[in-house]
């Protein structure tokens, strides 16, 4: 048996498509995988402090890596935020439901759990039916990271987290509920609000050019506080080694060399088709992974629209095992 069939032997119990039972499983104060249009979720009814010190302990994540709000609408987080600008306002009513986080300040219901202590809190409405449901039945937000541990690949399929997380979560309590493949298959872009003007903290499923469109002018580079947390330049990291590269013949060329030098080498070229690249990007990371290559050479898309948030997560993923861009030609390591 493999380790991928023993995770799934093991968290078949913990596979649901009922939302009533992720619901009573939120209300009990345990933990349920979510599935949203950009990755899959590990969520806490965001009232619920122990449940949410548990998501740290399970993902292994560092309390300074503050959470996600998920919630139906706007006024869904009244109270869980202090004040709505009018530029969360004319965000929300353009974007959600969808792949935009907004970073707001914090209101009273927001715990220290979910925000690391800071007096800033993220939200976002997800679109997908059965996590609306579910948030709707629940009629409390959820504070939700993605479901994967930390530092390692996103979860798009309810398959993949129970690979990572199949083994540490309960499956006398807890949930993965399945709503199939993530639509977008990146995750959301975030806008922090607080800060004037306003910055965008993460490139993700919403273009950074709708977002400069919304606001009327384009948003500042991250820096600050704000930006400081969970910013890291090394995440989203298969076990292999990546390489990135810009053209198909630095594609071809690195093969070769990478193969000659006795590596077993892979190659992923998805710039013909961006939003298909996005949508398979962690289950191509996973199938490298599983395939146990040595590295995995990448061609990057080019930057605007989603591949903003591509070259973010693929410049993560390669700055993990000393991988880096190739454009002059250094041994490997
Ligand atoms: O698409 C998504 O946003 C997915 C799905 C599940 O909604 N969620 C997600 O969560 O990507 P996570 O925890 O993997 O990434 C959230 C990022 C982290 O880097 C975290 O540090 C940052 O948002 N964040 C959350 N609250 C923050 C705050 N108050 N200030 C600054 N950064 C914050
Ligand atoms: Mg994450």
């Amino acid at each position: 048996m493999t380790t991928a069939d023993h995770h799934h032997h093991h968290g078949s119990r913990l596979l649901t498509t009922s939302t009533a039972d992720a619901v009573a499983a939120l209300q009990s104060g345990a933990l349920v995988a979510i599935p949203t249009e950009t990755v899959y979720g590990l969520a806490a009814n965001a009232a619920d402090r122990s449940a949410i010190e548990r998501i740290f302990a399970v993902k292994r994540r560092p309390p300074d890596h503050p959470l996600i709000l998920h919630g139906v609408d706007l006024e869904g987080f009244d109270g869980w935020v202090r004040t709505i600008p009018a530029e969360a306002d004319r965000l929300a009513a353009a974007c959600w439901p969808g792949g935009l986080t907004l970073l707001l300040s914090r209101g009273p219901r927001t715990s220290d759990a979910i925000t690391g202590g800071r007096d800033t809190v993220a939200v976002r409405v997800p679109a997908h039916d059965l996590t609306l449901a579910v948030l709707r039945d629940l009629a409390t937000p959820v504070a939700a990271p993605s479901a994967n541990r930390f530092g390692h690949v996103s979860p798009t399929t309810a398959g993949h987290v129970i690979d990572d997380l199949g083994d540490v979560l309960d499956p006398l309590r807890d949930r993965v509920l399945d709503g199939g493949p993530c639509a977008v298959g990146v995750e959301s872009t975030i806008v922090d609000l607080t800060s004037d003007p306003p910055q965008i903290l993460r490139a993700g499923a919403v273009p950074n050019h709708t977002i400069a469109e919304l606001l009327g002018h384009v948003p500042a580079p991250p820096r600050g506080p704000s930006r400081a947390s969970g910013m890291l330049a090394s995440h989203y990291a298969p076990r292999c080694q990546i390489e990135l590269v810009s053209t198909a013949s630095e594609l071809e060329s690195r093969r070769a060399a990478l193969a000659a030098a006795g590596a077993r080498v892979a190659t992923l070229d998805r710039t013909s088709n961006p939003t298909e690249a996005a949508h398979r990007l962690y289950d191509d990371l996973r199938s490298a992974d599983r395939a146990a290559v040595d590295v995995l050479v990448v061609r990057v898309p080019e930057a605007g629209g989603i591949g903003d948030a591509l070259r973010d997560r693929l410049s993560k993923a390669a700055a993990t095992h000393g991988g880096r861009w190739i454009d002059e030609q250094r041994p490997l390591r």
